[in-house]
């Protein structure tokens, strides 16, 4: 498969390594300094892969489309534009595969976190809910897009949460949050690839989940995954269509 990676940076570098593990090209590497013809490279590979910055990846994505390349994104901190990415995308027949997370780890994370929310919607007693997510201290979106699908997967279970709201790790929760508050919590320390907690507290207990990520591998894995996956298909996609959780 000849791929084209747009952004080689962290994320870029660490799906190269597999892909050529794995035999497949890298025709097209792109970074901000990119001075070619990115539309007449990209139509030389059969996917792109994209993971650059919030405030790049839309212009990526539709430059995917219009060179007719399917397009696997992992940027995140940009989903305001996602309902246009989703409409050009079927205006224009192309493919386009999303995930705030590829690591297939994260994506059974996110199915423990429906069933444990479906539980606790019943349980009042529980009633500090919170995420806490942390990341290297170069990551420029916060909270994470995977804190972010966290919480939307246990807002929409949790009828006694109304609101959720963001706050930085050195704010106390026990004296900003409001009980129908989903309080997400962003810390940004070192070099740490991706560390998420869902914690449930009631005045005798506590239940908590956690993924870690050891380092970026997992990630790139699941991107390449996704990657040879969607040649040859048209539409919208996401992990749930690549895994069977
Ligand atoms: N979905 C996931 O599983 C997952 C996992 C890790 C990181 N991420 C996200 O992926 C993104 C990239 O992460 P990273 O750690 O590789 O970042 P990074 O800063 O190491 O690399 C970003 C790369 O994008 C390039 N870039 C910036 N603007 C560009 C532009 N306009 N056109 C082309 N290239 C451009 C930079 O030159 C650099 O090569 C971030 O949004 C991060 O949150 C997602």
């Amino acid at each position: 498969m000849k791929i084209a990676l747009i952004g080689y940076g962290k994320m870029g570098k660490a799906i190269e390594e597999i892909a050529l593990q794995k035999n497949h090209e890298v025709v097209l590497k792109v970074d901000e300094h990119f001075a070619g013809d990115i539309l007449s490279e990209l139509k030389k590979a059969d996917v792109a892969i994209e993971f650059t910055s919030p405030d790049a990846a839309f212009g990526n994505i539709m430059k995917c489309f219009e060179a007719t390349v399917p397009v696997v994104c992992g940027t995140t901190g940009w989903l305001d534009k996602m309902d246009e990415v989703v409409r050009t995308c079927k205006e224009k027949n192309q493919a386009f595969f999303y995930s705030s997370n590829y690591s297939i780890g994260v994506n059974i994370f996110f199915e423990l976190n429906k069933n444990l929310a479906g539980m606790m919607n019943g349980h009042q007693q529980y009633d500090e809910v919170f995420i806490h997510e942390v990341h290297h201290v170069h990551k420029l979106d916060a909270p994470s897009g995977t804190a972010i699908t966290l919480a939307d997967q246990i807002m929409e279970r949790i009828q006694r949460l109304k609101t959720r709201r963001n706050y930085s790790a050195q704010e106390k929760i026990s004296t900003v949050k409001r009980e129908d508050e989903l309080a997400v919590f962003s810390s940004r320390e070192g070099e740490v690839p991706g560390t998420h907690i869902v914690k449930y507290i009631s005045g005798d207990d506590e239940i908590e989940i956690i993924h870690k990520a050891f380092n970026r591998r997992g990630f790139a894995s699941g991107a390449l995954l996704a990657a040879e996956w969607i040649v040859g298909k048209k539409g919208v996609y996401g992990m749930k269509d690549l895994l069977n959780l």
